[in-house]
């Protein structure tokens, strides 16, 4: 039978309610993408788990379904979200297939134009507001607390239960959990549901390695960070609303969660691309964590599974790319010009 969805898919092991109403963009199923070269370095069996491939571009698509699923099936008219971005584009767009109205908060300035776009694009009314993220999230939780508009940020725990499909897909690909487990962490809502997915489908736990960015690392500093700032603008975020969770599972898993330099964010990046797979910054703290890990000599990663959670396709932030390079070179339209300009093959 052909795909058709992770409700679908895994409906079996979602506590989803039976008014549910099944809206779907056929997200999940990303590849378990094989490393190679990294594999060679840390002398382990390395795979990139690449969730830029679901149909917005980010892996808030599986919980988005769930949540929209959910929200239509009671009735709901407009949803609502505080969002980096990539929360707004899928929201957007899985709003725009179930006929609801969709409103995006996002911090003013700093949302990757990919993302904007994408929201956009999916008509979505996108406001951005004088503050951070977590003052948008605030701002959200409020307005549903006091009108019928429904919250699909990952305090909706439907959007846990979608996202859990994460876990169980690694697991029917490995035949069982990897050893290790390396991802980013904002809002700390994908940690807590990988997590719950694993413990749920019973194919073994790995450890878990959670990732923030040094200046926005409230999880390893112990406390908020009320100006979080860092080049990974998905993940930058001062208050994460599952903060509990994901310092639980990384406890509970035997991992741990550290934080990384943009420097440390933006080299992983190019690592990874230089292995065919282009994600946006936050999605390759992940493997700039492993690295730092290892480089302290605090991963022992040799003869083990690792997956590496790649969270959103680097299409999402193209300027972060374009910024540091110059424009391609110009020529004239002939041949010579061009061999002159390839020079020795
Ligand atoms: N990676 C990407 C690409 C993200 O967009 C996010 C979160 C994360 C990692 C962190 O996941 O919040 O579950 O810990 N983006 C949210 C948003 C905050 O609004 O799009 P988390």
């Amino acid at each position: 039978m052909t795909y058709q969805g992770l409700i679908h898919r895994y409906g079996q092991y979602l506590d989803l309610p039976a008014h549910t109403k099944n809206i779907s963009l056929l997200e999940g199923n990303t590849p378990l993408i094989p490393m190679p070269r990294l594999s060679r370095e840390f002398g382990c069996e390395l795979f990139v788990k690449f969730e830029g491939l679901n149909p917005t571009g980010s892996f808030k698509d599986r919980g988005m379904t769930a949540a929209i699923s959910e929200a239509v099936g009671r009735g709901a008219q407009t949803v609502i979200c505080a969002s980096t971005g990539n929360t707004a584009a899928s929201a957007a767009a899985y709003a725009a297939r179930a006929g609801l109205r969709a409103v995006v908060l996002i911090p003013e300035g700093k949302v990757a134009a990919g993302k904007l776009a994408g929201a956009v694009a999916y008509g979505a009314e996108v406001i951005q507001i004088q503050g951070s993220f977590d003052d948008a999230l605030t701002l959200v939780v409020e307005i549903t607390q006091k009108t019928p508009i429904a919250l699909v940020n990952s305090i909706n725990p439907f959007r846990i239960e979608g996202q859990k499909t994460a876990a169980f897909e690694i697991c029917d690909v490995l035949g069982g959990a990897p050893d290790w487990l390396c991802l980013p962490v904002g809002n700390a809502g994908n940690i807590t549901s990988y997590w719950a997915g694993f413990k749920q489908y019973q194919k073994g736990l790995p450890q878990v390695l959670g990732v923030q960015a040094a200046g926005a690392a409230p999880l390893v500093l112990g406390y908020p960070v009320e100006k979080p700032e860092t080049v990974a603008t998905a993940i930058r975020i001062g208050k994460p609303a599952r903060g509990e969770q994901a310092l639980e599972a990384a406890h509970e898993s035997n991992g741990r969660i550290i934080s990384v330099s943009d420097e440390e964010i933006l080299s992983a990046q190019r690592i990874l691309a230089s292995e065919g797979v282009w994600v946006e910054p936050a999605s390759a703290a992940g493997l700039a964590g492993l690295m730092a890990e290892s480089v302290r000599g605090s991963f022992d990663a040799s003869g083990k599974k690792v997956v590496v959670v790649c969270t959103g396709h680097g299409l999402k932030d193209p300027s972060i790319i374009t910024e540091s390079f110059q424009s391609p070179k110009i020529i004239p339209m002939n041949y010579d010009a061009l061999l002159g300009m390839i020079g020795g093959v």
